[in-house]
């Protein structure tokens, strides 16, 4: 069974796209430890209340300095003994002992091709303004591994979405998550909860499907 933790800041509709394909059968052997959320207002929160789901809020706000926070913030995920840990739209920097510890077994989702439109300063919005400001006329979501990097880790999983002449950077938001986001996430988790996914020399994922 492998074990999650959910790392959230906002509305979590990915989180929920996980619960309900955890629900539906369509991720298997996966269980949902905890949702963490930095922040106390998100509703992700509410969704994993209505799950019967362990909702917890921990933010940099809370302590006195980064180191701190850093600590408390892998203390806490560590206290679930999670297999996986999934960023589903977590906005706070991950510690780099985290991302050691956790080497290959944290995924984050990012709503562009990447390497198209990701690195630092591209999150939510400005992710679908930048996109719309280039032209591009294919965007779409990727699922990959967290390395040091912002955006740089192995790609598990990518969906293109057609870009339309009258989108606004909202409404290709949505079209994003609908098509791409909320297939590829738990679909990756799937995989990985099946076996069937081999990160090789580091950068590049085999996926057995
Ligand atoms: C998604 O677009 C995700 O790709 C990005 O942040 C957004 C989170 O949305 N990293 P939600 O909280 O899952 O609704």
């Amino acid at each position: 069974m492998l074990k999650l933790v959910v790392c959230v800041s906002g509305g979590g509709t990915n989180l929920q796209a996980i619960l309900d394909a955890v629900d539906r059968g369509d991720i298997t052997n996966t269980e949902v430890a905890a949702v963490i959320s930095n922040n106390p207002n998100a509703y992700a929160l509410e969704r994993a209340k209505n799950h019967d789901i362990a909702g917890i809020c921990i933010s940099p706000k809370q302590f006195e300095d980064r180191d701190s926070f850093n600590k408390a913030f892998l203390e806490k995920v560590n206290s679930y003994q999670p297999d996986l840990v999934v960023l589903a739209g977590f906005l706070v920097v991950i510690p780099e002992l985290m991302i050691k510890e956790y080497r290959n077994r944290m995924i984050n989702i990012h709503p562009s091709l990447i390497p198209s439109f990701c690195g630092t300063g591209y999150y939510g919005l400005k992710v679908h303004e930048a996109a719309l400001a280039r032209g591009v006329k294919v965007t779409g979501a990727t699922v990959h591994f967290v390395d040091e990097g912002t955006d740089t880790g192995p790609i598990i999983l990518q969906q293109p979405v057609m870009v339309k002449a009258d989108d606004t950077p909202e409404i290709l938001q949505r079209r994003v998550m609908e098509q791409a986001e909320w297939k590829i996430l738990p679909q990756a988790i799937d995989l990985i909860a099946n076996g069937k996914v081999k990160v090789i020399d580091g950068k590049s994922v085999i996926v057995d499907v």
